[in-house]
């Protein structure tokens, strides 16, 4: 706790703490378990980056709830949940999970959403598939009969990359304002068509109805009215009031569209730095950055992964793991502790303190390897290439270490683990030269040791 709770005296006196929750690896790290065990100590939770691609799964009480867009904050009554300008919404996901979170008995009326947030639409969904079916099959697209060596990034196809690239190039891009003023609404959606529909044409795909894409907008816009809000001006009153807020990371530090394994990232900041321009608050104000791990590696998609394994170890650790995606039910690729990856995103994102995750899940696990080092083209480094080309050529250089057999699941303190399990905590905190806060033995809220 020490760790994160120590730098919270931070330097802005009298004024509310500011918290990150950000996941250190290629995502479903089990911030959103965090997330709801922090909110306690925080009266508001903000989500600042991605879209309905992110799934966090919480369990209280035996019950699991997913969320996809709305802060996990959503679950502690009382608490104001925030989605920040630089999430991308689709309004249509956020209506269906209010709805089947209310339909659950979860209070809803904490949640606010940025005007300033960009909107998914039906034609960014389009838009996400036909790139990636183009990608994944059709070698003609760069006018070769070899497959290209750039392939499908293995999107969610929420919309996500294509929502934030109208938003980039400016006057197509629809925010949440937008869904309240018909005239500006269209004008933009019009010219979305214009640039769009030539490519959906040629593609045999049908072209966007303008007027039937802005009435659904419209319809979506008002029953989300109430909640939209000049979310900027909100938080820095909750702040001057002393207010406690924390930031919730959706996706993870090696899929930053900048700091990730480009080009098989997703489309937004992931990572601490997109906490400022994703909220309006800056991010110097934070004052303690909690990084959610994994004890092991998984990894959604394409793109690299090092520490990949394709063997009856790996299999296993699915399994308990129930490494299976919340969004998209897709099998989750399993590896190898990467303490190069760790020890690069902790840096990046200045973590305070380290989230250890998961960990009952290697239990039994004979011999635990460990990541320590690559060879790239026959030489030993301990830097992260951040690029998938220079990664894939990465051989991963590991440690061994004796595993535990003992359940861990019932663990409420560091003393309560078997002296490998310790071993193998010590091992990650030593080389990723950030301390320990948290270690999770369980998905439930209790399955938590906090480390004083
Ligand atoms: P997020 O996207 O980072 O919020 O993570 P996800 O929710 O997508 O994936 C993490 C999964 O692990 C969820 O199903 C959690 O319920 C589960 N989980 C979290 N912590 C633990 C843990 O310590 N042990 C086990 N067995 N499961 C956990
Ligand atoms: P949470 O918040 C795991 C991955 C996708 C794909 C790449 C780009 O639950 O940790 P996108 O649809 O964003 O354009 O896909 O990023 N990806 C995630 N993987 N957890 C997530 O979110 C992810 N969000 C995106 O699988 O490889
Ligand atoms: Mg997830």
């Amino acid at each position: 706790m020490s760790a994160i709770s120590n730098a919270a005296s931070g330097s802005f006196k009298g004024q509310g703490v500011c918290t990150g929750v950000v996941g250190l690896q290629w995502g479903d790290e089990g911030k959103g378990k965090i997330v709801d065990l922090l909110t306690a100590r925080h009266d508001v939770v903000v989500r600042y980056n991605g879209g309905a691609n992110a799934g966090h799964s919480v369990v209280i009480a035996g019950q699991r709830y997913a969320l996809h867009l709305i802060p996990a904050g959503i679950l502690s009554p009382g608490k104001l949940a925030v989605i920040g300008n630089g999430v991308v919404v689709d309004p249509e996901a956020l209506l269906k999970e209010l709805d089947t979170l209310t339909a659950k008995g979860v209070d809803v009326s904490g949640l606010v959403v940025s005007q300033n947030a960009h909107v998914v639409l039906p034609y960014h969904k389009e838009e996400d598939t036909l790139r990636e079916e183009l990608l994944k099959g059709d070698a003609a697209l760069a006018g070769d009969s070899e497959p290209s060596i750039v392939t499908e990034i293995g999107t969610t196809r929420r919309g996500i990359g294509p929502c934030y690239a109208d938003k980039v190039q400016r006057a197509a891009g629809v925010r949440m304002a937008d869904l309240l003023r018909p005239e500006i609404l269209t004008a933009k959606i019009k010219i979305a068509a214009a640039l769009k529909n030539p490519v959906f044409v040629s593609r045999g795909k049908p072209p966007i109805n303008v007027s039937e894409v802005v009435e659904r907008a419209l319809a979506f816009g008002k029953r989300l009215a109430p909640m939209i809000r000049d979310t900027t001006y909100l938080l820095h009153e909750q702040l001057a009031s002393g207010k406690r807020v924390m930031f919730e990371g959706a996706n993870g530090t090696l899929l930053d569209v900048d700091h990730g394994t480009y080009p098989y990232v997703t489309g937004s900041s992931t990572a601490a730095g997109g906490i400022g321009p994703g909220s309006g608050v800056p991010t110097q104000r934070l004052s303690s950055l909690l990084g959610v791990m994994k004890a092991y590696s998984t990894r959604v998609g394409s793109g690299p992964m090092p520490t990949e394994l394709f063997d009856a170890v790996g299999e296993g650790i699915r399994q308990r793991g129930r490494e299976f995606g919340t969004t998209t039910g897709r099998p989750r690729r399993v590896g190898w502790l990467d303490l190069v990856a760790l020890k690069y995103t902790a840096m990046i994102n200045g973590a305070t303190g380290l989230s250890v995750m998961l960990l009952d899940v290697l239990s039994g696990v004979e011999r635990l390897q460990v990541c320590t080092a690559y060879s790239i083209d026959g030489k030993a480094t301990d830097r992260f290439p951040a690029d998938s080309f220079d990664l894939a050529k990465a051989k991963p250089v590991y440690t061994t270490l004796p595993g535990f057999v003992e359940p861990v699941t019932g663990a409420r303190k560091i003393s309560d683990l078997p002296p490998n399990a310790r071993n193998y905590l010590d091992t990650i905190e030593r080389t990723v030269g950030v301390p320990l806060a948290f270690v999770s033995v369980g998905p439930d809220r209790e399955q938590t040791i906090a480390v004083v």
